[in-house]
């Protein structure tokens, strides 16, 4: 279970603006942004995103939600996966199920990223200031034809010889933030005593690695003559996971929604020199393998995808790699292609002889995922044999296995079965592909709970518009919501603790954001106060005020028809009288005085 006071501090930090604006197009209108409702078919915008509630609602089918549940409902991700993802795009550690990391600790570690982030920051600077003051660095990279400019706008640097550059950086060059930084390497003996500290890159040009947000989390280093490595890469840092990022993306994101596609490469200088030769839609794997995790970012930036591997073996094993981790992600409005260079070619080498016509010719002739799949599978089996025929399935399976259902796989299928002399029904029953890859999402069944009405509709209202009004709601509140009767007073007072667990900051679309986990439910409610323009809390805070004295007046009231009614002896209703009045009566006196302060 994800504290809830995570996911409204996460709800804080991440924007819902960005978040709706991957995936649709939004215009600035007023306060709002609007645009085509992604969750019903529209001509006309009816779709709003409000920067200040953090809250989107469509006044056409009424979908509505915070950030989470944008991307839960949008993408299909389940509310964990929808919230480390949000999570990571701004930095913030999701604490694990079963954690055990009581929060201070967990403060200390959100501090010990932050530390880290400024680390990288600050050699990031260093080594671009280094850059200018080194004729060879400068040379070496003119050598390869770039202009000062990409080199700025890609924050090339430079680390210059010497073992511990960085002193000049960080005065406390023993601080444990750079070594978790990997900015520096400690040298220990045999007994693993720690002997002494050097800068992990030296002689190199440098590639900062940036996140979404542009902030430095690891370099590439580059050696300018022969020598291993080629290119020393950070080690895995909190900050920095080769498997899941992508060189360039940051700086491609525009490039990448004016072109209608990413082109991902395998290496830093392919990334760079495209950019360079207008081709600033390309990023990079940073020499792994595509995983998932890469294929959902890239296909979270646009529907198109097209990978360039080197013509080597290794280039083709990388396809193969990248295939793999496409599968699960195929669907039937995106579009994934494979680009094969000519051997000995990588996308730098080969804009560089042929230019970018010639480039863009072998873009715009990439091979579409389903023939890569097909060609993969016949491989070199004999396809006129039975048994080339059957190994061609056989190796076909698993890939098909991993997709989802979808128009697509079923035309890959049909191409399978022409390969392979069957018939689509025959590949999919000895597949085991008739029924669906991934169950569909039911939606939970809706409570047909009654909306609250009269006094109890203003009091959701107000709590639910500023949670943060529910801090005034004391014991004596809570006990008045008996009047409303157990069912409606369960709900209520679960409503209010909800919002009071939330502290002083709490916010809309956290407190909506909390009820939807725990499967409460005031739906009609919220999409009725998202559409209104935005309440002033003094003026909510006296209407709840006011709601709940006059509450505390019915449930007094009652209470006196109770006593008249009760076997109580003359002299024990009259005593019960006089309590009840002299409670009325301060009611009334507050009342009195607030009115007189207006
Ligand atoms: P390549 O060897 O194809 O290098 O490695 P490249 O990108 O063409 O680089 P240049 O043009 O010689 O400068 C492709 C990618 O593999 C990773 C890097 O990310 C590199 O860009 N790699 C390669 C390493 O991490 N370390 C290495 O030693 C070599
Ligand atoms: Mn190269």
């Amino acid at each position: 279970m994800i504290p809830q006071s995570f996911i409204s501090d996460l709800l804080n930090r991440v924007d819902i603006v960005d978040v709706v604006g991957r995936y649709v197009q939004l215009k600035k209108g007023g306060a709002n942004f609007q645009g085509l409702c992604p969750f019903h078919n529209e001509k006309s915008p009816s779709f709003t995103v409000s920067p200040t509630k953090q809250f989107y609602h469509c006044f056409g089918c009424q979908a509505h939600g915070t950030a989470i549940g944008f991307l839960i409902e949008y993408s299909g991700m389940g509310f964990v996966d929808a919230v480390k993802d949000l999570a990571q795009s701004v930095g913030m550690i999701v604490p694990e199920a079963d954690d055990k990391i009581p929060p201070a600790q967990r403060a200390q570690i959100q501090a010990q990223s932050l530390a880290l982030s400024e680390a990288m920051s600050l050699s990031a600077d260093f080594y671009k200031a280094q850059l200018r003051k080194a004729p060879n660095a400068i040379g070496y990279l003119k050598g390869r034809g770039l202009t000062g400019e990409i080199a700025a706008r890609f924050a090339l640097g430079y680390a210059p010889e010497g073992w511990d550059n960085l002193r000049a950086v960080f005065p406390q060059y023993d601080a444990p933030a750079l070594v978790e930084a990997g900015l520096v390497i400690d040298k220990v003996d045999e007994e693993g005593r720690h002997i002494k500290r050097y800068d992990r890159f030296r002689e190199r040009v440098m590639f900062p690695i940036r996140n979404a947000k542009g902030q430095v989390i690891a370099f590439g280093g580059r050696i300018m003559d022969q020598g291993e490595p080629k290119y020393l890469n950070s080690p895995e840092t909190p900050l920095f996971s080769k498997g899941s990022e992508l060189y360039g993306l940051f700086e491609a994101r525009q490039a990448i929604r004016d072109a209608g596609y990413v082109l991902v490469t395998e290496g830093y200088m392919d990334v760079v020199a495209l950019a360079q030769m207008g081709f600033p839609q390309a990023v990079a794997t940073l020499g792994t393998a595509c995983t998932t995790v890469h294929v959902q970012k890239l296909l979270r930036q646009t529907d198109n995808v097209i990978f360039s591997f080197d013509g080597d073996k290794a280039g083709r094993r990388a396809a193969r790699r990248a295939l793999e981790a496409c599968l699960p992600h195929v669907a039937d409005d995106k579009t994934i292609k494979f680009l094969f260079l000519p051997a000995e070619h990588d996308p730098d080498s080969y804009i560089r002889e042929f230019g970018t016509e010639g480039f863009e010719q072998q873009v715009h002739e990439a091979m579409p995922l389903s023939q890569f799949l097909l060609r993969e599978a016949a491989g070199e089996h004999d396809l006129d044999e039975p048994e080339g025929r059957a190994r061609a399935q056989f190796d076909a399976k698993p890939m098909l296995q991993a997709m989802a259902p979808s128009a697509l796989r079923l035309q890959i299928v049909r191409g399978l079965a022409s390969m392979t002399q069957s018939t689509p029904g025959e590949i999919e029953a000895l597949f085991e592909l008739s029924k669906p890859v991934a169950a569909s999402r039911k939606a939970p069944p809706r409570s047909k709970r009654q909306e609250p009405v009269g006094l109890e509709r203003k009091i959701v209202r107000a709590v639910v518009t500023h949670p943060a009004l529910a801090l005034q709601l004391d014991e004596s509140a809570l006990q008045a919501f008996h009047q409303f009767g157990p069912e409606q007073c369960e709900h209520l007072v679960h409503l209010v603790q909800t919002a009071q667990a939330l502290g002083e900051g709490a916010t809309f679309a956290a407190l909506v954001q909390g009820l939807k986990d725990q499967g409460a439910d005031y739906d009609a409610l919220i999409s009725e106060i998202a559409e209104a323009p935005e309440q002033d809390i003094d003026a909510e805070a006296a209407v709840l005020k006011a709601t709940v004295r006059q509450l505390k007046k019915d449930a007094l009231n009652a209470e006196l028809n109770e006593i008249f009614a009760s076997a109580l002896s003359t002299e024990e209703k009259a005593i019960r009288y006089r309590e009840n009045m002299a409670k009325q009566d301060m009611l009334s006196r507050e009342e009195q005085s607030e009115l007189a302060n207006r």
